[in-house]
């Protein structure tokens, strides 16, 4: 049995989710962890360290207070109007309680340009409606003090457990299209490489903007052939999509605020994760 440290009490939003769930159960022999949920679901109204949460519906504070977390971890999806009242809420909590926030961002806060891959001190700039309000709260939470705040800007999310690499095997199972991007040249992780990332950040105390995605490029078609290359299919169908006729680039490389090396990650990686 691991001893649970009592330095942190964490609260993870969306813990019922794909990376919120895998983060909770990452920290959860280790800290005080709870987390929300949305979805009706019976395991988690009858486990005491869960919280039924709607962004909505619902006021973040009282659940704060009830928790009185040391490190909240934002990582819910929903309606962006209510998410941005929440982490506004959340703001103005952080200022008068000793407690930080890790929010998951995206690359998707730097979709309006498509020459080069970001870097963690470069503008954000998007052209799309989740972009945008990426920002949004990104701009908020960074206009506190600057050790309550961990930005981790993420690209797409694979693993063997993703709804991504569900929704592959899906339509290789019902012999539907997979929509392919050839024009897009980006950066990947995994839900498992991002767990130790959020459980290194909160031991070592880190904070600032974080880009989490892979040290290398790859196009979106060659990945996602690999991937079902890697899954054993041999007929496959594809969409082609194009957005542009130029190659367009969608990542995140860590340049002034890198985790150690141990940390980081190539995109082949994740294709020997799912080959196992
Ligand atoms: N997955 C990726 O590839 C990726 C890439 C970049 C950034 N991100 C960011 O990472 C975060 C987590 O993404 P994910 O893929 O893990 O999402 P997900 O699997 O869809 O999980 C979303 C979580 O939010 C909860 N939720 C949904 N609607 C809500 C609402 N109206 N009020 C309160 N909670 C609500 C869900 O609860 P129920 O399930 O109980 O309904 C679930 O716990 C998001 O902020 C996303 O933008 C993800």
């Amino acid at each position: 049995m691991r001893r649970i440290n009592s330095k942190h009490r964490i609260l993870v939003l969306g813990a019922s989710g794909f990376l919120g769930n895998a983060i909770y159960k990452e920290l959860c022999s280790y800290f005080k962890t709870f987390g929300t949920f949305c979805t009706d679901n019976s395991e988690y109204q009858n486990n005491k360290h869960f919280f039924q949460y709607t962004a909505e519906e619902d006021d973040i504070i009282e659940i704060l207070e009830a928790v009185k977390p040391s490190i909240i971890i934002s990582a819910i999806r929903g309606n962006f109007t209510a998410q941005i009242i929440a982490h506004q809420h959340i703001a103005d909590y952080l200022k008068s309680h000793s407690c930080k926030i890790i929010f998951l961002s995206s690359a998707n806060v730097f979709d309006a340009y498509s020459k080069y891959p970001s870097y963690e001190n470069d503008k954000t700039l998007s052209n799309s409606v989740y972009g945008h309000f990426k920002i949004k709260i990104e701009n908020l939470l960074l206009r506190l003090p600057k050790t309550k705040v961990a930005v981790l800007r993420l690209p797409m999310v694979f693993g063997s457990h993703s709804p991504r690499i569900k929704d592959i095997k899906t339509s290789l199972k019902e012999k539907t299209p997979i929509e392919i991007f050839p024009n897009l040249i980006m950066n990947v992780t995994t839900d498992s490489k991002v767990t130790q990332q959020v459980h290194y950040i909160i031991n070592q105390n880190k904070y600032g903007v974080f880009h989490l995605g892979s040290k290398d490029l790859v196009h979106h078609d060659d990945f996602i052939k690999d991937i079902v290359t890697t899954l054993n299919h041999h007929k496959p169908s594809f969409k082609h999509v194009f957005t542009t006729n130029n190659d367009r680039y969608l990542a995140v490389l860590p340049k002034d605020n890198k985790l150690p090396k141990h940390l980081q990650l190539y995109s082949q990686e994740i294709i020997e994760e799912l080959d196992i």
